[in-house]
């Protein structure tokens, strides 16, 4: 994406992004009954229809009220699919609309904002130019679509969802690479869809670090695993163990035991794990044990964006690790092209200039930092997409996962969760500060 690009072929850009999220919403809801859509699969979920009516929801408050300026569509079901008026497991006994009800109120909306897209002249009041206001609705509703594969993973019954197995992958040679110290550039105040949290840009020193090449594979973590790992409070923080105790953790979310051996559970197919995949179901308490276990640590936010974007060469932080362009199939494991994670080297071609594999795609990667706004952070268009949540009981994710689209991925985008949350497509890859006479 760059701003010199035309208006003309921003907004034919614009209705891509938006006709693909919402052909990924109609095959993530079109592949069950409408009994499964209105069902609550886990308290930790919406149904599957609460998710789409949502989704049409804040287009038509964003695109069709406010960009377009046009009457409501429907303003009697706003408080419904307002997710701060209603926790999650409170949400299937609300009186939502059926599904037949949502995919016609989400076709009307759409119809809607394509008449707006067409009337925009996407430059102009900060919410508009560049099409920024477009860009957040596709964000938002990809971001919806992989919590919707997220649902379909905690859904029980029969395989419903099919997909290409992953690329076969080579384990790079060498297990970590060394960051020397220096200052970066962080976030960005250029790339024209950023949300408000990952701006402005501003220049972060960091130690020098040494980082895993890889995320930790389901092999690596079944050693740790298989070790007593989940016996041991040495291992875990006080908070971690206390979790592990109440919660009764003994391996990650969707592996069963198979006599010595483990099987996985992956959107209703039972199959061995693929050794060399990235672990993917743990929470950052299990990720942090894992870590301390292997004496090591978990990176933190700004450790992980230097090696995702600095190029030693330049100087310059660049959009993701291979350089500036947009995410190809070649690059990484998003977009729900597979439903898995990659197994370790996959995808040389996204590889970082510090050699760091697999930063973005595959899994979402646990970081050991809290959420915050940078330095200069300014809430838009709304306080409640991130600053309510700073400060939380949050830990970062960065990266995104195989469920997670191009069109929300990049080297600057954060996501935040609960320390607890093992639903997610989350994984983790290991650091360790630098050895004495490393840290010039
Ligand atoms: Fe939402």
């Amino acid at each position: 994406m760059t701003t010199t690009e035309g208006t003309e072929a921003l907004r034919t850009r614009v209705a891509t992004r938006l006709a693909d999220a919402r052909a990924r919403s109609v095959a993530l809801t079109d592949a069950v009954d409408d009994d499964d859509l209105v069902r609550q699969h886990s308290r930790l979920m919406s149904p599957l229809v609460w998710d789409l009516a949502h989704i049409g929801n804040q287009e038509e408050l964003w695109l069709v009220r406010d960009v377009g300026g046009r009457e409501p569509v429907r303003c009697d079901i706003d408080n419904l699919y307002d997710a701060f008026q209603h926790p999650r497991a409170d949400r299937p006994a609300l009186p939502l609309l059926d599904p037949t009800e949502a995919r016609h109120y989400v076709r009307e909306v759409r119809d809607k904002v394509l008449d707006v897209l067409d009337r925009s002249p996407l430059e102009g009041r900060r919410l508009e130019a560049d099409g920024f206001a477009f860009g957040m609705i596709v964000q938002h509703e990809q971001q919806h679509d992989e919590t919707m594969l997220a649902t379909h993973q905690l859904r029980s019954g029969p395989p419903v969802l099919t997909a290409e197995p992953p690329p076969p992958g080579l384990a790079p040679a060498a297990a970590e690479v060394f960051v020397p110290a220096g200052s970066f550039t962080m976030g960005t105040s250029l790339d024209p869809w950023a949300l408000d949290n990952e701006r402005p840009a501003h220049e972060v020193h960091v130690d020098a670090f040494h980082l895993d090449t890889t995320p930790v594979t389901n092999a690596a973590y079944a050693a740790f695993v298989d070790g007593g790992g989940y016996d041991d409070p040495r291992w875990w923080s006080d908070t971690g163990w206390a979790y592990r105790q109440k919660a009764n953790l003994t391996a990650p979310r969707f592996w069963l035991r198979d006599g010595a051996g483990w099987l996985r559970d992956r959107f209703g197919v039972i199959e061995p794990i693929p050794p060399d995949e990235p672990v993917v179901h743990v929470c950052f308490h299990e990720a942090l044990a894992y870590a301390t276990w292997a004496g090591r640590r978990l990176p933190t936010e700004p450790e992980w964006e230097k090696a995702a974007r600095y190029d030693p060469a330049t100087g310059r932080s660049r959009r993701f690790p291979w350089g500036d362009e947009d995410p190809g199939p070649e690059h990484a494991n998003l977009g729900q092209r597979h439903l898995s994670p990659a197994p370790v080297g996959a995808y040389p071609a996204g590889v970082s200039p510090s050699g760091v594999h697999q930063l973005i795609g595959d899994v979402w990667e646990w970081l050991d930092t809290g959420f915050t706004g940078y330095p200069g952070f300014e809430a838009f268009p709304y306080r409640e997409y991130s600053e309510v949540f700073f400060g939380g009981d949050y830990k970062m994710l960065r990266g995104g996962s195989f469920g997670t689209d191009p069109a929300a991925s990049r080297s600057t985008f954060r996501n935040w969760d609960h320390p607890i949350r093992r639903q997610i497509f989350a994984g983790f890859r290991c650091a360790r500060d630098a050895d004495p006479g490393e840290r010039a």
